[in-house]
This record gives structure tokens, sequence and C-alpha cells, in this order.
């Protein structure tokens, strides 16, 4: 590899593979629908109030570092925020600001993750879960989301492969995804309370990445690990990204509840690694925390998003059930749709193959399921108005009905 780290060939994501496609196309003057980025704030403009609060900082001068790890006031808003949601009283030791979840993800695994190390992760897995866990020296052990039982947990099929993990690597924690990125899963409680309960057995650590954890519909009831940890040593990572409809802010964080010993050595650490990076975003810190002390706001705006991402969510999986060549479990959180591809009826060798030729000869960009660790699916965002959505499925329908 001549210069470079070894270890730098994790640095790498598979989900922006087909940009160099889609761009060619472009410039030869073709429009790309696409359905492959899950950023809300191309669709929803992050809230006004939360832009203003951005401006005032910057206006007041609060251009400056702030505390390492976090600006005093948003640590406090956070505090609020999971006293309000959850019941949870959190201290300020217990909360670390940083360059959204992505940073905290950095942070965790260097602070974790010793060379062969391993990190249990559900798949389909967000894809960045990867490469962090790879960069630090350590191997993901993936484990199926059941397809059929609406991509939830088996909770036997965990507690098998962590006792016989157990004597051949040290497992450093169990990732979870809640709601689910790219399933649009919500798991239940009766799921978190089996999970916590093996937890506390094998003594694991669970990181649990709720970052969508107020984009719930379908009649669904989300359910935080805090509200059923019962002393088992846990981090929750969330921030601006979706429930504040504000991605390019870069602020997340992560929270650290436990007083246990590892609960208490893991946040001292993540608050070292926050003090060698120095500082985040501060206007951006100063916005999201009028984002979340402002609540009245709040919830006009989330209010607001998440029935529009329902009734898109529902549009769109409406269309994709008169695919017969699709099969789709209707998501009821976050708004991704994950449908299984009949690659067989339709001659195509794999999800990149389906992924490659939609996008060369309809020109609609969606992503292939292997790209989250679960091949022959294909992951649909579901953000754009019904009219976008609506064009793109029937193109996507008279695709698959022209390959059979
Ligand atoms: C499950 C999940 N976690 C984390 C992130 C990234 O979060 P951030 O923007 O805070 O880095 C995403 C973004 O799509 C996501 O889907």
């Amino acid at each position: 590899m001549g210069f470079l780290s070894e270890r730098s060939r994790f640095a790498i994501n598979p989900l922006e593979e087909d940009d160099a496609i889609a761009e060619a196309l472009e410039r030869k003057g073709k429009e790309i629908i696409k359905l492959n980025r899950g950023d809300p704030a191309v669709y929803f403009p992050t809230p006004q109030y939360i832009k203003e609060a951005y401006i005032e900082a910057i206006r007041e001068s609060k251009t400056h570092y702030t505390e390492t790890r976090g600006a005093k006031e948003l640590v406090d808003a956070v505090m609020g925020r999971y006293r309000r949601l959850y019941g949870l009283d959190l201290n300020e030791d217990d909360v670390v600001v940083t360059a959204g979840v992505s940073e905290a993800l950095y942070m965790l695994n260097s602070a974790l993750i010793d060379r062969n190390d391993r990190a249990i992760v559900f798949k389909p897995y967000y894809t960045q879960y990867i490469p962090y866990i790879g960069l630090a020296g350590g191997r993901e052990y993936l484990l199926d989301y059941k397809e059929n039982e609406g991509w939830g947990i088996d909770i036997d099929e965990l507690d098998r492969h962590v006792r016989r993990l157990k004597h051949k690597a040290r497992v450093k924690y169990v990732l979870l995804t809640n709601p689910n990125n790219p399933t649009g899963t919500v798991l239940s409680r009766k799921t978190l309370e089996g999970i916590v309960d093996l937890a506390n057995e094998h003594k694991l650590l669970l990181i649990s990445d709720e970052i969508y954890d107020e984009i719930v519909y379908n009649g669904a009831r989300f359910t935080s690990i805090a509200q059923v940890a019962k002393g088992v040593p846990y981090v929750i990572l969330n921030g601006a990204s979706k429930n504040f409809d504000a991605t390019g802010f870069r602020i997340g964080f992560a929270v650290v509840p436990g007083r246990d010993a590892l609960s208490k050595e893991l946040k001292a650490k993540l608050a070292d690694f926050a003090s060698v990076r120095v500082s985040a975003n501060a206007p951006a810190q100063y916005a999201l925390a009028e984002g979340l002390n402002n609540v009245v706001e709040h919830n006009r705006a989330i209010r607001y998003m998440v029935g529009e991402i329902e009734d898109r969510v529902n549009f769109a999986v409406k269309l994709l059930n008169e695919n017969t060549s699709l099969s789709t479990v209707r998501p009821r959180g976050a708004y991704y749709i994950f449908p299984k591809i009949d690659l067989k009826g339709l001659h195509f060798k794999s999800d990149k193959e389906f992924v490659d030729s939609l996008l060369k000869s309809r020109y609609v960009q969606i992503t292939r399921g292997s790209g989250f660790g679960t091949p022959g699916h294909i992951r649909i965002v579901s953000l754009p108005p019904k009219e976008t959505l609506g064009e793109a499925i029937t193109k996507l329908n008279e695709f698959c009905r022209r390959k059979r």
C-alpha cells in the first residue's frame, strides 16, 4: 500500500461508489432522481428558530472554543431532554458533545477497541459503523436482524453467539440502532429487556444509536435503552442531524448515565478524547441548545416533519407493494425502506448489478443492500415529496416488469 498505514484501508464508504456513475450521467444532461441520501435537511429546511439561534450566536461573537466536552448551555439542554423524555437524571459528566454521532463512534471505538477485539453489530447495519471498528484494530461480529420477524432481534441466537465468542475474543460492545437505518424498525420494549438481561448476565456494554428516536410513526412506540437498562452499562448516541433536521451542523452527543466502574471509566476517557480535539463547532452547539430547550417550537417542527415522513413512507410502500419482484417490511421509524429483491426472477446476479442497471437505464439512484451488510436488498430513502417518490418508484416498478 506504499506510504499509507495498513489500517487506512478501512476508511471507505461503499455507498458512494455509484456517485461517479450518477455524475457522469448528469454531465451528459440526464436528470437523476436521488433516493440514496438520508439527509432530511435537503427536503425539510432546518427549523427557523434553530437557524436564528445559530445566527444570534455568531452576532454575539460566540465563535470561540467552548468547554472541551461541550458548551455548558448544550450539556444542560441535553440533560433537560433526557429528563423530559425518559425520566433520566444525568450529571454534566455523563454528556460529551461531538461532531455528530460519527465523531462519537470514532471516540468510542478508539476508547474501547484493541487489536482483535470484537464488536457485535446486527446487519443490515448503518454502513459507517464498520470503518471505525476496523480503524481501531478490531473486528465486527455480525448477526442478522430477522427480516421475517419485522427485522427484529433473536435474543436466544444472540445469547448463543455471545457464549461462543467469549472463549475466542473480548466482546467490547453490542451495538443497537433504534429506530433503524436502513430497515425502519423500532425495537420492542420486550426485545430491549431481553437484551438488557443478556448484557447483565454476560457483562456486556450496550451502545444504542437512537439518532431517530423522535422519528417514529405508524403506531410504533419508542423505548429508549435508558428506560430498561437496570444497571447495565450503556451509551446513548444522538444529536442534531435527524430530530433537529440539521445534518450540516455536525453536532451530536454521547450520553453515559451509569454509575458503575465501567461507565465511569468510559465517560472520563470520552472527556479526554474531547479535550484532545479541543472543541466542537461553537455556534452550532448554541443553536442545538435552543433546539432542545424550546420545546414548543421543537414539538411543532418535529410533529410536522414526522407527519410528512409517515405520509411519504406509506405512499412509497403502497407503490412498492404493487411490485411482485420486491417484498417490503413496512417501516415504523426513520425514513428508509429496505425491500428484498427477487434477483433470480429478474435475472440479476447481485443487488449491485440491479442498482447500477436501474441508475443507468432509468436514472433513479438507490443503494444496494450489500453496502449495509445484507445483499439481495435495496435501500430507498423516502424523504422527497410524493410526486418525486411516485415518479421514481413507478420507474423502478416498470424496470422490474421489463426484466422479468
Ligand atoms: C443510524 C445513524 N447513526 C448515525 C448517523 C450519522 O449521524 P451524524 O450526522 O450525527 O454524524 C446516521 C446518518 O445517517 C445514521 O443513520
